[in-house]
């Protein structure tokens, strides 16, 4: 396919389907206009702090209560931490990344079969930047969104490039999932998880990011800052690096060391809301790399989309004043996907 003119880059990447990858391949000596992000949304080095660093914490003693202690804290005080000794195999952790590239390898004639436009199910969605059409600046970053319905629905319409080894991340993880809810939720005095399943973690989505190496990756940004609006996800990253946390409170950024084998979490908007803020979804990035490609695969663990979420009562028991108000789900969701990336703005759709 002929390459863009100079002010075509948008409908490239955008419209024809090529995304940041198909303009990071024609290796262009400069970024295009529509990925130079304002100065204020670039990655500042001197807001960088090198001396901190968000929790690592060994769980592979499920049942020490130092251990489940050392979460709560996180998720209180950073939002943020990563877990090591979780008992996912390291080969389910390998294989969905090379699925993820595999995908992403794809000629675009078989990739653009996903694109909103042409997906034949609305579980599965292949998109550039967040959100092309609100974006103003687009994010230098193509991701696979696949929302699990069933697993006949996932072998069906999940791409045959990534699905087995997507399918099998989701099933592999699950314990692990469980068993930090029901962590997170015994420091709430929230015993009865098994009601609360679909409130709580009632739907996943998996999402399979493509950072392709940038020209200019310091006037770009790989994914805006933003929180997530799960309520608590599961990430795989690999190990190029690039992901920052902002420190809770402050106008300061920590990254997030790629450790092999590890998974980092972090605490959604709807814990947040669940917790009436006694857990921190913080805000998080991912900066552009002129060197290597880069994949992350996140597990979102999410409320069900018909579910009302709120502070829950026993975290209220004390009388302590909700900050937020009982809004349905998938509204919540509606409202993040209406915008671009905006920090923590996402969770003012819930404030009382
Ligand atoms: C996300 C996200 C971080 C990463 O997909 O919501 O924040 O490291 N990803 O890719
Ligand atoms: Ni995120």
């Amino acid at each position: 396919m002929a390459p863009p003119s100079l002010n075509d880059f948008r409908n490239f990447a955008v419209t024809k389907g090529h995304g940041a990858k198909g303009i990071s391949d024609l290796r262009l000596d400069a970024l295009p206009d529509q990925y130079i992000q304002p100065p204020e949304e670039r990655i500042d080095v001197t807001k960088v702090l090198d001396k901190e660093s968000i929790p690592v914490i060994d769980i592979s003693n499920l049942d020490d209560p130092v251990v489940a202690d050392r979460i709560a804290e996180a998720a209180e005080k950073w939002g943020f931490f990563q877990i090591v000794n979780h008992g996912v195999p390291v080969e389910v952790l390998e294989n969905v990344k090379v699925a993820a590239r595999r995908f992403f390898e794809l000629p675009v004639e078989e990739k653009i079969k996903y694109t909103q436009e042409n997906s034949p199910s609305k579980a599965v969605r292949l998109t550039t930047s967040f959100i092309p059409k609100a974006d103003k600046v687009l994010e230098w970053k193509d991701y696979l969104s696949l929302f699990y319905v069933s697993d006949d629905e996932s072998s069906k319409y999940w791409p045959a490039a990534c699905k087995n080894e997507a399918m099998e991340f989701m099933n592999k993880s699950e314990f692990v999932i469980k068993w930090l809810l029901k962590v997170l939720m015994q420091r709430l005095n929230v015993e009865d998880l098994d009601s609360k399943e679909s409130l709580l973690m009632g739907s996943r989505r998996i999402n399979l990011n493509y950072y392709p190496i940038c020209p200019n990756p310091e006037l770009a940004i790989g994914v805006g800052r933003h929180s997530d609006v799960s309520t608590f996800t599961f990430l795989l990253q690999d190990h190029i690096g690039g992901l920052y946390v902002r420190k809770l409170e402050t106008d300061f950024w920590i990254q997030v060391p790629p450790i092999p084998g590890s998974i980092v979490i972090n605490v959604g908007d709807a814990l947040e809301i669940f917790s009436n803020g006694k857990y921190k979804s913080a805000e998080h990035r991912v900066a552009a790399n002129g060197n290597n490609n880069r994949i992350s695969v996140p597990i979102f663990v999410n409320p069900s989309p018909g579910e009302i979420i709120g502070p829950l009562p026993e975290v209220l028991e004390n009388g302590e004043k909700p900050i937020y108000k009982h809004v349905l789900y998938s509204d919540y969701v509606k409202h993040f996907y209406r915008k671009s990336h905006d920090g923590k703005l996402t969770v003012d759709f819930a404030k009382v």
